[in-house]
Order: C-alpha cells, then structure tokens, then sequence
C-alpha cells in the first residue's frame, strides 16, 4: 500500500524515531541510498518557497530519482482543473507529488485520488516536514525528546498545529501561547490531546507568553502573517508582548534554545538579537529539512521499511 505524508500523524511515533534515526544517518553518508532511481516526483508549488523547493529538488536528485518543479501558476489547476482528475492524470506519470498550497483538503484529496505517495510541503493546516527537520535538531541538541518542553509563542498557524501534534506524540510537553482569537485549529488541539493521554505529557494553550516559557528547554516561533493572509488586518497591534527577546528568554530553563522555522521578520516576532544568538540552530534546522525529507523518502519508497 503507497504511504502519504499529509498529516505529522500519518507517521506513529515508532515510524517517526526510524525516519530521524535514518535523517541522522543519510546526514553523514548523503549518497548512501539510490532508493529514488529511475523516478520522477513532481513538486507543485502554489506558495512561494526557499527552503523546502530547494531541499526537496536537492534531495530528489541525491537519492538518484528526478525532481521536476511544477509552479501551481503554470499547470490547469490554476484554471480549475480538478485535484481528482489531476491526480488521476499526474498519478500516469511520476512515480510521488510533493505539494505545497492553501487547502489542506485538496492535498487530501490528491492523495486520495492519486495511486502514488503524495508529500505535505506546507498547508494552510500542518506543516510536517519541517517539523521532522525540527525533531531531528532537538534531538541533536539535547539527545533526547522525551521529557523535553518546547514553548510556542506567536501566531496558532501551521506550525504550531503541526507542532502540537508531533510533540503530545513524541513525549515533549508543549505550551502555546498566542494572543486572544489567534489560537491554533480546534482539530490539531484535539488531536494533542488524544495524543497526551498515550504519552502523559501536558499540552497547555495559553495566551501569556512568560507562563508559556516557564521551565521550556525549546522556544519556537514563526511569523505573525502567513502567506496567503498578507492582505488581512494589520495584526501587530494585537501580537505586541509575544516577541522572543532576551528578557522572556531568561524565563526560560538556563540552557533553552530558540527554534525558528523561517522566514523570520526579525523585529516582530523575535530580536534580531536573539536571532543571532540562535543562529546555529536556526540554520541547522534549515539544513535538517534536506537530511529529514530524504529519510522520509527513504521510509516511503522502502514501503514503509527503512
Ligand atoms: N520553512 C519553510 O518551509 O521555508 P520555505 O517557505 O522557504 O520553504
Ligand atoms: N506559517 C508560515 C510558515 C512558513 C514556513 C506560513 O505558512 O507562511
């Protein structure tokens, strides 16, 4: 049976220790698989992107396979051709589809519709394969995931549902704090939750950022607008408080590190300052996207087996 990767859960906790078992490995020996050898995976941008474009057509390549971009703008989809007919025709050709778009359901849909595994490079809903890249850092940073906290402060948006998710599944207790009407999807909160009761972590929903800090090993924030919302309210009035800066760093455990998805808007939701003070690890999670997206391909093409 093919095996998407649309939601984090898609993956259970087993599966997601063997895709970073394998991510820390493929970083040391980067052309030990050819797994993708003589496929062609499509990568469908409806979204801008740097990092998960270029990791992905890197790390196609490295696996032997050919990365084909597909800007959304340029195929029938942006003239209504359906995702089931879509899915139906691209499934004929490549062999996976990496898609980044607004809807999550029509990246549900694809992989409903299609016979082929399809990737979630980013939806207005979940944001998974970064928060694998995420993972495999905090693992390096601390050697470890279980027990850990991280602290989400910032926007409820897709990472942070994402977030939410994949730490309640792998033991790391979270609390996010946003500001009032900006919290994460219901659904994501849920699904937390579930997943808290299996691994007795806490998962707190918060919207005082220093109650959130408290005792965090990670802080974690992503940009108040996400693409697609650029022409909504200006929303800094109401985000003022939830910048990362050097004093709600101190309130956190001693040695706690903060984690930033990218693009940051340095100035809002974190200090340039902090920014710096972070960057290796900042930059190692952007490097990690390559490593994780390779191990997860890896897993998919093994059926499921690394
Ligand atoms: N973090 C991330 O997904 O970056 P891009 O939008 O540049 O792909
Ligand atoms: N929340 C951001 C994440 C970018 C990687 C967005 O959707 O724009």
């Amino acid at each position: 049976m093919k095996r998407d990767f649309v939601n984090f859960e898609d993956l259970n906790k087993d599966e997601v220790l063997q895709v970073l078992d394998y991510a820390d490995y493929i970083k040391k020996n980067p052309f030990d698989s050819s797994v993708l050898k003589n496929k062609s995976i499509g990568l469908i941008f409806m979204k801008q992107s740097t990092r998960t474009r270029l990791s992905f057509e890197v790390g196609v390549h490295q696996l032997g396979g050919q990365p084909i971009y597909i800007q959304g703008s340029s195929t029938q989809l942006s003239r209504g051709e359906d995702i089931k007919d879509t899915a139906r025709v691209m499934s004929r050709y490549l062999h996976g589809i990496v898609i980044r778009t607004y809807s999550h359901k029509e990246v549900e849909d694809l992989a409903r519709y299609g016979s082929i595994p399809v990737i979630n490079a980013l939806t207005d809903y979940q944001h998974p394969c970064q928060v694998l890249a995420d993972l495999q850092t905090i693992r390096e940073r601390f050697g470890k995931l279980e027990g850990l906290k991280l602290a989400y402060i910032g926007d409820g948006n897709n990472m942070t549902n994402t977030l939410l998710i994949a730490c309640a599944m792998m033991g790391i207790n979270i609390s996010v704090a946003t500001p009032e009407w900006y919290e994460p999807n219901g659904k994501a909160v849920k699904k937390a939750l579930d997943f808290a009761k299996e691994t007795g972590v806490s998962v707190e929903i918060l919207n005082d950022p220093e109650k959130a800090v408290k005792e965090a090993d990670v802080l974690y924030t992503d940009v108040w607008v996400s693409m697609g919302q650029e022409g909504e309210k200006d929303k800094k009035k109401d985000f003022e408080g939830f910048t990362i800066d050097k004093e709600l760093l101190k309130k956190a455990n001693k040695n706690a590190v903060v984690m930033h998805c990218l693009p940051a808007h340095k100035g809002e939701e974190i200090t340039e300052e902090v920014f710096e003070q972070f960057a290796d690890v900042i930059f190692e999670q952007a490097e990690n996207r390559l490593h994780a997206q390779k191990s997860l391909l890896n897993f998919i093409y093994r059926g499921g087996n690394i």
